[in-house]
């Protein structure tokens, strides 16, 4: 594995920056994998000051989210829809077409997750995904289970899951409980990985992760076994390793 620490935020986001400008020069109708939550905000701020000094082109990029809520409209405030329309699309030349996310209220979830799964491969698979990790050691909403779970799955969010994301609801009760989210295989099946954690908070997990056994219990062990994984963190999420 690929694990670079820096000294702040801006240093991440400068890094990861980096390589999303070398695949789009190289590819220009890239396939990107993107992720939500606080950490990848900086790496879309960094990517938007880039695209608005004309310097990066989205224009022929193609997206798929790694996940969605259960039960939120994409005008819902905390979907991911809404949160990826806020943090980058809207502010990006993206062809709006060409964002994905699997969709959390259609009538039938499980045909849902095979649509997005069916999508994904008609793209041609992912060419970078940028994942985050969760303090159970999530990826995507992949949460520690028996197995590893290849595809688009429907997953019942953890108790300490629930809890995290409690801050952005008005109560508990409307924290959702299930979300969509792209498997474990396919977030493998990635030609390469921008992994970012940052706070000290996550260096428990980290070090369980990167330097414990490859287990479902921890979901994000497996990129010990991802050839192009590149591990971005800041002094506080790599103190134990
Ligand atoms: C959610 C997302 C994950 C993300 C995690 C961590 O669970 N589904 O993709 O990695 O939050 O969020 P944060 O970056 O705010 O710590």
């Amino acid at each position: 594995m690929n694990i670079r620490v820096y000294q702040s935020a801006e240093q991440i986001a400068g890094a990861a920056a980096s390589i999303y400008a070398a695949q789009l020069t190289r590819k220009p109708d890239s396939v990107f994998g993107f992720a939500t939550g606080s950490t990848p905000i900086p790496t879309y701020q960094a990517l938007i000051k880039l695209n608005q000094r004309g310097e990066l082109d989205f224009s022929r990029c193609v997206t798929y989210n790694l996940d969605e809520y259960v039960g939120l409209a994409t005008d819902h405030d905390q979907s991911y829809d809404y949160f990826m329309r806020k943090q980058l699309f809207d502010h990006i030349n993206i062809k709006r077409e060409n964002t994905h996310l699997p969709s959390g209220i259609a009538s039938d979830l499980q045909a849902e997750c095979a649509r997005y799964d069916a999508a994904v491969d008609t793209a041609g698979g992912v060419d970078v995904m940028l994942l985050g990790v969760g303090l159970n050691g999530h990826i995507g909403f992949n949460e520690p289970s028996d197995a590893f779970v290849y595809g688009t799955n429907i997953v019942n969010l953890t108790e300490s899951t629930i809890a995290a994301n409690v801050r952005f609801f008005s109560s508990r009760d409307e924290v959702p409980r299930q979300a969509l989210s792209m498997g474990i295989g396919q977030i493998m099946a990635s030609r390469q990985i921008v992994f970012i954690a940052m706070g000290e908070a996550k260096a428990t997990i980290l070090k369980q992760a990167f330097q414990g056994p490859v287990m479902p219990q921890v979901p994000a062990s497996i990129l010990q076994f991802h050839p192009n994984a590149v591990i971005l963190l800041d002094e506080g999420a790599a103190s134990l390793l």
